[in-house]
């Protein structure tokens, strides 16, 4: 069957990779794609948000099924247009409607959500400009750090953490007078969870789930954690910390009474759920859902999916989950990112990137690559590589990212040192 897969960073090239091992993939489709897809795929000049232009490429390469990579088109309902168009009746599509897609493009919808399917989170209120004198009150009654959530998406950056009342009240009106848009209409106030965060992955087809590789990443540019967010530094697969007894807590308190909730809510929701966890005193909590796969995370998650990641994805569209078999490499799984100086602050592009050829024993995923007019790679985003690697131990794996990261070289590159410190 062909294929098509939207987006174009790092996430995307690891699971163009595993969709182009399936044997049931005859053709393979990524819109726009980077550098690296084009290896195994090819790329697009499409952008994922233009659905009329996703539509035209989707009946000109008779594609049968589309997976949508990243979350903003589905947040804009990418899902709802082609359940609604008749020319695109029959295609399937892996991703959650406009409306399931609210778990993460709201985070005011995620909470009550979370509140009323009993899912462990962090206390909060919600308020909006209307409410901010309640919400000035309600600070009065915290007790600091206090985390502050634009309830839309907000490219990373809308939450922020205060460690004064004060400042805390300052950021509260910033935001409900528009810091960031539409995105900070409405403002979560949530408490502060103090413990170690990993990311869970759960296939679903809206009724059954199958949970792949656990990992974590690593969101800050600086090492030890600090510095602002960026998309994510590295990743781990599997962090030691999640055993077997956290993971039956996940699926017993979290990962179960979420599906109930799709399904009592009558959420169309065929897709990946990335839950966002953190394990407090062993305990795990709910920080985020995201309604797409998550990046870098998904770099050393499909190293380590051995079962056919297209069949999966069928599974899910056609409702067969209950008959899925997932398999897990046993090896561990890291991944380095490579980005490009000054991110995630202004940064350059066009930086030749040399020494690609010299890898040996990883796979590098490209992000924000492209071919150049004398078809050169060159670096053209924030987040460029992405280097992973297997070993028995995941300081095996980091350590031979390491070494194929420091065989390539672009101008201005840079990469986190620590991927892994506090495990
Ligand atoms: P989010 O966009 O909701 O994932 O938040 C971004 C980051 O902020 C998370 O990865 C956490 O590191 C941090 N964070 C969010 N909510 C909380 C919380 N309630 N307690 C502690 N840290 C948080
Ligand atoms: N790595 C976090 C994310 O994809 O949102």
């Amino acid at each position: 069957m062909n294929v098509l897969l939207l987006g174009g960073g790092g996430r995307e090239h690891a699971m163009a990779w595993r969709l182009s091992q399936s044997p049931l993939c005859q053709a393979l489709f990524v819109a726009p794609g980077n550098a690296g897809t084009s290896e195994y795929a090819t790329n697009l000049a499409v952008n994922p948000n233009d659905f009329p232009a996703v539509r035209a490429a989707v009946l000109s390469h008779a594609i049968s099924l589309v997976i949508c990579g990243p979350e903003e088109p589905l947040v804009r309902g990418i899902q709802d247009f082609f359940k609604a168009d008749e020319a695109l009746q029959g295609i399937r599509f892996i991703g959650p409607s406009a409306e399931a897609a609210q778990l993460e493009g709201s985070k005011a919808y995620a909470k009550e959500f979370m509140a009323a399917f009993g899912i462990p989170t962090a206390g909060y209120r919600s308020f909006t400009a209307a409410t901010l004198a309640e919400g000035l009150d309600y600070l009065d009654s915290r007790r600091p750090p206090i985390v502050l959530k634009a309830d839309g998406l907000a490219a990373g950056k809308g939450v922020v953490i205060l460690n004064d009342v004060g400042e805390a009240k300052t950021e509260l009106e910033a935001m409900l007078s528009g810091k960031f848009g539409a995105a900070s209409e409405e403002v979560v106030i949530e408490d502060f969870l103090d413990g170690i965060e990993f990311s869970v992955f759960v296939a679903t087809d809206g009724k059954d789930f199958r949970v792949l590789p656990v990992a974590k990443d690593y969101k800050r540019i600086g090492v030890g954690d600090t510095g602002p967010n960026t998309g994510g530094m590295g990743s781990v697969s599997h962090p030691p910390f999640v055993d077997a007894d956290m993971m039956a807590k996940v699926e017993q308190r979290i990962i179960m009474p979420t599906l109930r909730g799709i399904q009592e809510r009558s959420l169309d929701y065929k897709g990946f759920i990335f839950i966002g966890l953190i394990s407090v005193e062993g305990e795990p909590f709910v920080i985020e859902y995201n309604c797409r796969m998550g990046d870098p995370e998904t770099q050393s998650v499909m190293a380590r999916l051995n079962s056919d990641f297209l069949k999966l994805c069928l599974e899910m569209a056609d409702g067969e989950v209950a008959a899925a078999t997932i398999d897990i490499d046993p090896r561990q799984a890291a991944t380095v990112v490579m980005v490009s100086g000054g991110y995630p602050g202004p940064y350059e592009k066009g930086k030749h990137i040399i020494g690609l050829a010299d890898v040996t024993g990883s796979m590098v995923f490209h992000a924000g690559t492209t071919l150049d007019e004398v078809g050169d790679i060159v670096t053209n985003g924030g987040r460029v590589l992405a280097v992973t690697s297997y070993g028995d131990t995941f300081q095996e794996a980091l350590s031979l990212s390491y070494e194929n990261a420091r065989k390539i070289n672009f101008s201005g590159s840079n990469y986190r040192g620590d991927i892994g410190f506090d495990l």
